[in-house]
């Protein structure tokens, strides 16, 4: 295992570009089981979690050739059609394979994820689609158990907004027999990523991006080429960096249009955003603002930014409200950042964060991705040294943000424990 250490109060200056989406490159290796030719996905993150769908895969018999970057993938040979505990324990994405599996390959044995860091995070509802849509599912020895001849379209809806739900009774009833409609879907744009990927593959789906999304089943599918989204939780955790350390920085493959609630929040805060020429200007404040923030399913604020505005809220002046309503144990930073010196109440599923003036370096530990990274960020501006341990979980979906940050002037280097 390896450790992060950072050295505290460099201003972060130049420009940087933002990788492919982890959360959009995920459905797109699954929704690869749904054709039996070579995709070809360009953009690819080098990250673990995409090691993960690709050795899940490859135990399919799906051929990938690449690892990050451009990567084919090809399902002809699939010969299994198993997740095992093994690999969707460490990646709950895992479930991502059981719709694409039951639509083209007809049954699918896909471990439950069981627990997570952040919360139950249950599937439920991606059970219940799928069951809607014809297929039998059953619960055995821990794993899900699905069969369908051929899935049959049907109306959903689903009770909570969920991303990678929606995305898998998506890629399901892509190949379904007739119109399947769903409502209160998630319109996050990983989702629409993945309905403007089927759609080039042959698939008919409408709505994606709005909360009703209306597939009309086709035959088959054809392969494609496809260049992945930019990461705009990457985006955004670059941006909170350069707030940090009263930085000056240029993000190339910055969306900002998919951004918009983050941007508005970091702007209330003090940062300077504005496009410039091939990419987006942030510029750090000499004074950050408190700023009250709810995470919210797209539009609203995305709570994989939650931990990393936390780190930007310990340096505002002011009192800042940080309420979290889409996962109930999202906030494990909180008592590493107070290891910093922040000044954090939790009461419920809100953070109360008075502002200081400064963070102190300490030994830390990350205790998920998103949490990682606000550590990471806390440690750029705090005053000294901070150590983070099981750094592992930031190399699950920040493609080398070290070498990034340390390009723009951060100190940065890595030992194992
Ligand atoms: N939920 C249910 N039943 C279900 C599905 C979800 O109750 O069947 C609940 C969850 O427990 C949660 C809420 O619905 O409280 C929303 O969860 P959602 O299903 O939308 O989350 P997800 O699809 O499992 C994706 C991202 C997460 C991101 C969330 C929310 C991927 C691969 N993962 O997870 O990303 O936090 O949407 O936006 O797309 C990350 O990248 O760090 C990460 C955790």
């Amino acid at each position: 295992m390896e450790k992060m250490i950072i050295e505290g109060g460099y201003r972060l200056v130049g420009q940087v570009p933002v990788s492919g989406a982890k959360n959009a490159a995920l459905p797109l290796f699954a929704a690869s089981l749904l054709v039996e030719r070579w995709n070809t996905l360009q953009n690819v993150p080098a990250l673990t979690d995409i090691r993960t769908i690709a050795r899940l895969l490859r135990q399919m018999g799906v051929k990938i050739e690449g690892e990050s970057g451009t990567v084919r993938v090809n399902a002809a040979g699939v010969h299994s059609c198993e997740a095992p505990y093994k690999l969707v324990k460490t990646m709950r994405a895992s479930v991502l394979v059981l719709g694409p599996l039951v639509a083209k390959w007809k049954r699918a044995r896909v471990s439950l994820p069981g627990g997570c860091a952040i919360g139950a995070r249950p599937i439920n509802l991606h059970l219940k689609g799928l069951e809607a849509l014809g297929a039998t599912v059953e619960l055995k020895h821990g794993y899900v158990e699905a069969r369908a001849d051929r899935l049959k379209g049907a109306k959903i809806y689903f009770d909570i907004s969920t991303v990678t739900g929606t995305e898998n009774i998506m890629m399901a009833a892509a190949l379904a027999e007739g119109r399947t409609v769903l409502e209160n879907a998630a319109s996050e744009p990983e989702v629409v990523e993945l309905a403007n990927f089927l759609n080039k593959m042959g698939a008919k789906i409408q709505g994606a991006g709005s909360d009703v999304i209306i597939i009309d089943g086709v035959k088959e599918l054809k392969p494609v080429e496809h260049i992945i989204m930019g990461d705009r939780i990457e985006a955004g955790t670059l941006m909170v960096a350069a707030g940090m350390t009263q930085g000056n920085v240029k993000l190339l493959n910055c969306n900002l249009s998919q951004m918009e609630a983050v941007v508005a929040k970091l702007r209330e805060a003090g940062l300077e955003i504005y496009p410039e020429g091939d990419g987006v200007k942030v510029i750090g404040p000499a004074n950050i603002k408190a700023v009250d923030v709810k995470t919210l399913p797209y539009p609203g604020f995305p709570t994989d930014m939650q931990a990393q505005i936390m780190a930007l809220m310990c340096l505002a002046s002011g009192l800042a409200v940080i309420t979290e309503t889409v996962f109930e144990n999202r906030f494990m930073h909180v008592s590493e950042m107070r290891r910093m010196g922040a000044d954090i109440r939790v009461e419920g599923s809100n953070a109360i964060v008075r502002g200081l003036p400064s963070l102190t370096g300490a030994p830390v530990m990350a205790t998920d991705l998103r949490a990682s990274a606000s550590l990471v960020l806390a440690g750029l501006a705090a005053e000294g040294t901070t150590e983070i341990s099981r750094i592992y979980h930031l190399d699950r979906g920040y493609e080398k943000l070290d070498e990034k940050l340390c390009k723009l002037g951060a100190k940065i280097s890595r030992v194992k424990e």
